[in-house]
């Protein structure tokens, strides 16, 4: 049984099985409807429990997909309108009942240090489906999307504009496992945890930290971005935005990188603010098939948490 927390738990090798392995099977079903169940139906016996505190599109219905087409089972908790989390119940006593109910679990939640305790008195395997920390599943979905287009993302430039938040923070560890050169720009009261970075810096990591986003952008192969505003951030919203401001992902920051660059976002996104229309409806953008490959790579996952 093992979980799927952070990408720095999990080693190199079986990284990169988790990628080639979703690569393969969404080249296996290419020919597939939607709505078909693959042949081998791998995850016939399986159910997924998925659980909620924040809203989700994508990491709800992809996940959701993945169990149809791999030929599983789901079942869906949101938190408000349960026993988790609130005095009614221990969470101890939450993670043994679900243990029976289902064979694993990906939760969204708010403070990852719930996540861990939960993760703690489970007996079955769980993904992390975003907490304020990390969010995993997206950033090796990400790297599935850049290879699919770009080749081995080794060595490549990957750029980040913006808010130092749960995305970049699976983006380190992603640099790390994986060795691209990862440019960080972000205002200085915004960067990302620092316990990350000391962690990145120990392990070689090849990442530059700027206030300058043309610094970052410059020759990149990819520039990445994210809203401003995070579910459950807390603060002044007008005052962070203004600080973020000059690290909007627009044309001319697109003409520092790569003319082949290409422009992900994990969605969903506040197009004006961190992003301009032109950019994210622009050739180089791969924002939708970036959310397609969510389906694929969830399922990676949870196979390799099953094995
Ligand atoms: N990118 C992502 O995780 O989207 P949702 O919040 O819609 O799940
Ligand atoms: N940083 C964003 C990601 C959403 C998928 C958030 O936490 O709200």
């Amino acid at each position: 049984m093992k979980n799927f927390i952070n990408i720095a738990d999990i080693g190199k090798g079986d990284l990169r099985k988790i990628i080639d392995h979703a690569k393969h099977q969404k080249e296996k079903r290419s020919k597939l409807k939607k709505s078909a169940i693959d042949p081998d139906k791998p995850l016939a016996d399986k159910i997924l429990i998925m659980i909620f505190e924040k809203p989700s599109t994508r990491t709800r219905l992809s996940f959701e997909l993945a169990m149809k087409q791999l030929g599983g089972q789901i079942l869906v908790l949101n938190a408000k309108e349960s026993h988790y989390g609130s005095e009614n119940e221990s969470v101890h006593d939450t993670a043994k009942v679900l243990s029976q109910y289902g064979d694993i679990v990906m939760m969204r939640t708010h403070q990852h240090k719930h996540f861990l305790k939960f993760s703690t008195h489970l007996d079955i395997p769980i993904i992390n489906g975003l907490t304020d920390l990390s969010h995993p599943c997206q950033i090796m979905s990400d790297i599935m999307t850049f290879e699919e287009l770009k080749g081995s993302i080794t060595n490549k430039k990957i750029a980040w504009l913006g808010d130092g938040n749960n995305v970049v923070y699976s983006l380190i560890e992603a640099a790390v496992k994986f060795n691209f050169e990862l440019a960080i720009a972000c205002p200085t009261k915004l960067g990302p945890e620092k316990k990350i970075i000391k962690w990145a810096n120990k392990n070689n990591a090849k990442i530059l930290i700027t206030k300058n986003p043309f610094e970052a952008a410059k020759s990149a192969d990819c520039i990445m971005t994210d809203k401003w505003i995070s579910m459950g951030d807390k603060g002044n919203k007008n005052n962070k935005k203004k600080l973020l401001k000059p690290y909007q992902v627009n044309k001319k920051i697109m003409e520092s990188a790569k003319s082949d660059a290409i422009f992900m976002h994990c969605l969903p996104a506040n197009r004006g603010e961190e992003v301009t229309d032109e950019v994210i409806d622009g050739k180089q953008s791969v924002v939708w098939q970036g959310a397609l490959n969510r389906i694929h790579l969830q399922k990676s996952i949870i196979q390799w948490c099953l094995k």
